[in-house]
């Protein structure tokens, strides 16, 4: 979806976000003007040139395709999937439940996200953010549309396939850190690599350590840490297989602002330190001011896309939005 690429690229944590670490609000910046809300999907965003921070190389793309004569078959037509995007949904529907009671959670969302970005997916309570969250994860199948990890449809596999799928390339962070209260915080990081029965890359477990700022805990108990150290726990343990996406639902819902501010430098931290790719859902303003790209969801539906938004142009964003209604089946 972002027509920007940036393989590779390295942001300055210095560019992001304006006000997120003092969990003050927004002071409007002069990069840009508030981008109004796109009110149709997968409208290419221009981004704007960071003057801050040098360019980084463009890096390779496919060739251009050719023209095609009838503009308007061609535009009918989905457009395929970029082989580049770590996680992509397309045209995503999911309806929870049957009959009068059924409500469709995602009405036709097409999301794709490139390796490197840390994308927020915003809305009001109920407008579906979680669920397309478990679609991207394979946690819950999509009623229509695919779901694809690095191209390959993952939406028809076997349960059994696609757990182990999930487990090589996802890493999934709940609101609840759900550590094991017995286990020790490096014990809690590594579960997940015992459990899948490979061999743990203790030099890439170090690191994500490192990076988290948890190294030096590494022998304490859940209890003898604080709500943001677990939630890193709980962040680090989402990294421990290496995954290519880490997919976040609400990951500082339960922390006070300075705790959101320390998880969201480290989960930065990870993206330009380690080149993971994360999607997290937050309906806080400040949570997305952090990412390069906020998604906003309107009754299952992407009502506006933001590129590298302040808090307050989040906050107009949302305010333009009416508090979503999710549609009952028929
Ligand atoms: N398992 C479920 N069964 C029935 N309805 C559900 C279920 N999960 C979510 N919903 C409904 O789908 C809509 C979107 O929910 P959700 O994805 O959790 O939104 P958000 O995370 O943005 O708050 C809501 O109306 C919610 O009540
Ligand atoms: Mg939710």
């Amino acid at each position: 979806m972002s027509s920007t690429g940036r393989h590779g690229a390295v942001r300055s944590r210095s560019t992001r976000p304006s006000s997120g670490e003092t969990g003050r609000h927004a002071v409007p910046t002069d990069r840009r003007p508030a981008a109004p809300p796109v009110p149709v999907q997968r409208v290419p965003v221009q981004r704007v040139p960071d003057h801050r921070v040098p360019a980084p190389p463009a890096p390779a793309r496919r060739p251009p395709a050719p023209p095609v004569p009838d503009g308007r078959a061609q535009r009918r037509r989905p457009a395929p999937p970029r082989v580049d995007a770590v996680v992509a949904g397309e045209d995503l529907v999911k309806v929870h439940g049957r009959g009068r009671g059924a409500v469709r959670a995602l009405d036709g969302v097409s999301v794709e996200v490139e390796r490197g970005e840390l994308v927020a997916v915003m809305g009001a309570s109920g407008s579906g953010k979680s669920t397309l969250l478990h679609c991207l994860a394979g946690l819950d199948r999509p009623t229509a549309g695919r779901v694809l990890w690095a191209g390959e449809d993952v939406t028809r596999l076997s349960e059994r396939r696609l757990t182990r799928l999930r487990r090589e390339r996802v890493g999934v962070v709940f609101q609840a850190y759900d550590l094991l209260p017995q286990l020790t915080l490096r014990q809690n990081v590594v579960l997940p690599v015992e459990i899948a029965g490979v061999r743990p890359d203790r030099e890439w477990l170090d690191t994500v350590l490192e990076v988290l700022d948890l190294a030096s805990l590494s022998g304490h108990l859940p209890r003898e840490l604080s709500g943001g150290q677990q939630q890193r726990v709980a962040v680090a343990r989402a990294l421990a297989l290496r995954p290519d996406v880490v997919l976040a639902d609400e990951p500082t819902g339960a922390l006070d602002a300075g705790t959101t501010a320390d998880l969201l430098r480290f989960l930065r931290g990870c993206v330009e330190g380690l080149g993971t790719t994360v999607v997290m859902a937050t309906h806080d303003p400040l949570a997305a001011e952090w990412a390069d790209r906020v998604l906003l969801l309107h009754g299952g539906r992407v009502a506006a896309e933001l590129e590298e938004p302040t808090a307050h142009e989040c906050l107009d964003a949302l305010a333009r939005v009416r508090r979503p209604v999710p549609a009952r089946e028929a």
